[in-house]
């Protein structure tokens, strides 16, 4: 009788990686051994990225060449922005991505060449042009023109730029950069396990990264932050909050989007220093009330005996979900820049998975019947 105790593969160690350490316990994060506190701080996206891809930090001159080399792959040829427009407008943005993601792969000349340096390409242009593809479906179903990105900016700049059309403001990019570098990577998270699954059957890397942006779109994981800002919305404002609580998480039994995690029991890094962003955010803007929300809410589970048991803590997209609504992120669009993100994490543990590659393949445990007698199917 085949093991079933680790049902959703709970607590199951499937593979080594040397891309990022999640301790749950501790509620500390790591990229190739560095502390997420630092790299909040002091890194690009674009540096944490090269961190993933090569276990090491870049020089001054590779990461200049390599934000140079990015931002000239930002670029998407007109006729593949020309299949968006006609996509149905109400279209869900992880769908258009997903959709448009494929596309990519099948105009992608190296596509079926999954040698590690052509793989390292194509993860390069993966992350670049995501941000393009994510920014010019915003601005099509909006019935505004997309924009072309900046050969001068960095990805967070320039997203922020296609996404507006306008020059963008030093605070946003600095909080869109945060944001991109706490969510880049986190151990075998189910988008990322599904990339490594599809890549263990010796597929390419687009039809990797396809399957880990249908994982990523639900709300048990990148779909939180939706689903978060929407229930923001739905309480209204901090005057609410007292209500929702005991009327429905306590009366009810709904759970809170944006709280709790497989891993962490203990505080979200990420949570921690988004809360603070979100905050620094709704100082600058005057715009407080979703922050308000967000905090007041948290600060009731926090204080109750059930979220206290079972150690349920605000996850990363808890005030995420905040801090890109103040961006000007519509609450679709948020599980996107999550994917923008997180390609940096699957694209790294793809070219980890090819370099020491077993087809993943666990059992099931039937419990059904057997051995049943064939019914002629008119006699049924
Ligand atoms: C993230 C999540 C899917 C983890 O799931 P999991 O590891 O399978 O944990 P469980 O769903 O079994 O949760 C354990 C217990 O906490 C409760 N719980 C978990 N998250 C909760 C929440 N957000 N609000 C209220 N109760 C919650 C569960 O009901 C369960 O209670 P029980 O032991 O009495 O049955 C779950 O916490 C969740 O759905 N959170 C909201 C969505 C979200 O924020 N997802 C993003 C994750 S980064």
């Amino acid at each position: 009788m085949a093991d079933t105790t680790g049902k959703g593969l709970a607590g199951v160690v499937v593979a080594d990686t040397r891309k990022s350490k999640v301790d749950g316990e501790k509620g500390k994060l790591y990229y190739v051994g560095y502390r997420i506190e630092d790299l909040a701080e002091h890194a690009s996206f674009e540096e944490a990225s090269f961190l993933l891809w090569n276990n090491r930090l870049p020089t001054q001159a590779e990461l200049s060449e390599f934000t140079h080399m990015i931002a000239r792959d930002m670029t998407v040829k007109p006729d593949i922005i020309d299949v968006m427009r006609d996509l149905p407008k109400n279209t869900h943005p992880m769908g258009v991505l997903r959709s448009m993601i494929s596309l990519l792969g099948n105009r992608d000349e190296e596509t079926e060449d999954s040698a590690p340096e052509a793989n390292l390409r194509k993860a390069r242009r993966l992350l670049a042009k995501t941000p393009t593809l994510v920014a010019a479906w915003a601005r099509i179903r909006d019935g505004e023109e997309p924009i072309a990105p900046r050969a001068d900016l960095g990805l967070a700049a320039n997203f922020m730029y296609m996404l507006k059309n306008e020059e963008p403001n030093p605070t946003e990019v600095d909080a869109a950069n945060v944001y991109l570098v706490l969510l880049a990577d986190h151990g075998f998270n189910a988008s990322t396990f599904t990339s490594r699954v599809v890549t263990s059957t010796d597929g390419d890397i687009y039809s990797a990264v396809t399957a880990a942006i249908g994982a990523l779109k639900g709300p048990k994981h990148g779909g939180a932050n939706e689903a978060a800002m929407k229930m923001f919305m739905e309480i209204g404002g901090p005057e609410n909050v007292k209500d929702f609580f005991e009327k429905q998480v306590k009366g009810e039994g709904r759970k809170i989007m944006g709280i709790g995690h497989r891993v962490y029991k203990a505080p979200d890094p990420r949570a921690v220093i988004l809360k603070k962003h979100a905050k620094a955010l709704a100082d600058t803007t005057g715009n407080s009330k979703w922050f308000e929300t967000a905090e007041k809410l948290d600060e009731l589970a926090r204080a109750d005996e059930y979220f206290i048991e079972r150690k349920l803590f605000a996850n990363v997209d808890y005030y995420s979900a905040i801090v890109l609504y103040t961006l000007g992120i519509q609450p679709d669009m948020m599980t996107p820049l999550f994917a923008m993100s997180r390609m940096a994490g699957w694209t790294a543990n793809i070219i980890e998975q090819w370099a020491d590659n077993r087809l993943i393949r666990p059992r099931a445990n039937y419990v059904g019947t057997i051995d049943e007698p064939w019914v002629m199917i008119g006699d049924r």
